[in-house]
């Protein structure tokens, strides 16, 4: 199961991570971000809060307006939820996961004001809980053209720098989220993505609502997942999340998953997709955490340098102690006598500057 192979191939390498990071090496150990880009309305946060478990804020519209860092922390069975916003120099435990988006609501209102204006401070979320997968996501604000009434002129280019700072860093991967009813070949999310990334070595494509395609477009749909027609290394992904109706009805995460499962495992056209292991958020977030995974499995000689160069700079200041204290109670007294004798003659020459001999 699932399950069972995190605990044997994840879990140790993420144990590893952290107890290395707990001894101060963490400097080149940057764990990959996952930046989620697309168009405004194409089901970013969806997808976030379908892999987190936690209700984001979401819907038409601009709703996303800061970027916002979810740090998510796997737990082990049976351990608490654990919950924690962050902004600016104010921070907040989290009792509730039905606050959560309340609280970045909140958070947004005080960074970038009331109403549909955005910010380029981000707000960080950290999870700890026995669902969440081990990753760092980060929701961006959607790829508009057009301002609405209350957004600066220039709000499209404001967003698209926005994107791009995230984007240009080396380990962060880009989930380039696109409805599958939409052209992907005419995407600007996708274009962003290649410009820093041409190779697509960095780069996942995601298509959403794919309960939304028309009748007779439904191939089209599964030669772009089956990386057909722009070809990405890490290749594609499909998801299904809750639509507007769902969500008015209040339909929960976990039944969502249930009915993602059956949509595509009953789909005429796209069962051949999750057969083929391209479909559904369990599925994502398993590929998410194997990217995970091979990240740090290609950091680790880096990582042998610099837990060496602890080790001697270590050793140094070990030597510079001396011989430890003995273990054998008769050498003790002579050891603490040695020890004294050496810092009085440290202390007098440090007063009077000359050496002082003592008898032995
Ligand atoms: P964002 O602006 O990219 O963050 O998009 P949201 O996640 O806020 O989603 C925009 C709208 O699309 C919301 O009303 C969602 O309920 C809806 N939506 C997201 N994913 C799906 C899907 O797979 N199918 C359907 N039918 N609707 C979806
Ligand atoms: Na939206
Ligand atoms: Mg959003």
């Amino acid at each position: 199961t699932l399950n069972q192979q995190y605990e044997e191939k994840v879990r140790p390498c993420i144990d590893l991570i952290d107890s290395l990071r707990s001894l101060g090496v963490e400097k080149d150990l940057a764990l990959p971000a996952i930046a989620v880009i697309g168009d405004q309305s194409s089901g970013k946060s969806s997808v976030l809060e379908a892999l987190s478990g936690v209700a984001l804020p979401r819907g038409s519209g601009i709703v996303t307006r800061c970027p916002l860092e979810l740090k998510m922390k796997r737990r082990r069975e049976g351990e608490e939820w654990y919950g924690k916003i962050s902004y600016q120099d104010y921070e907040e435990e989290i009792k509730d996961p039905a606050d959560v988006e309340k609280l970045i609501r909140e958070a947004q209102v005080k960074l970038a004001g009331i109403g549909v204006g955005i910010s380029d401070d981000l707000i960080s979320l950290e999870i700890a809980s026995p669902d969440v997968p081990d990753l760092t996501l980060i929701d961006l604000p959607g790829i508009t053209r057009v301002a609405v009434k209350g957004q600066a002129e220039d709000i499209g280019d404001q967003i698209k720098t926005l994107i791009q700072r995230f984007i240009t860093k080396q380990e962060t991967i880009s989930l380039v989220v696109v409805p599958s009813n939409v052209d992907i070949a005419t995407t600007e999310a996708l274009q962003m993505a290649r410009e820093v990334d041409s190779s697509g070595d960095r780069t996942l494509g995601i298509l959403t609502k794919p309960d939304l395609v028309d009748k007779g477009a439904e191939e089209g749909v599964v030669d772009v997942v089956r990386n057909l027609v722009i070809h990405l290394k890490k290749g594609y992904m499909i998801v299904r999340c809750r639509g507007q109706k769902e969500i008015t009805d209040r339909v929960s995460l976990t039944e969502a998953t249930e009915r993602e499962k059956a949509f595509f495992h009953d789909h005429v056209h796209f069962k051949v997709l999750y057969d083929e292991g391209h479909a559904t958020v369990p599925k994502l977030a398993e590929k998410l955490t194997l990217e995970l995974v091979h990240h740090i499995q290609k950091s680790l000689p880096q990582l042998e340098k610099q837990i060496e160069m602890k080790l001697t700079e270590t050793q140094e200041k070990l030597e510079k102690c001396g011989s430890g204290p003995p273990l054998d109670a008769a050498e003790r007294l002579g050891f603490l006598i040695d020890r004294v004798a050496a810092f009085t003659q440290e202390a007098i020459s440090l007063s009077t500057g000359e050496e002082v001999q003592f008898g032995d």
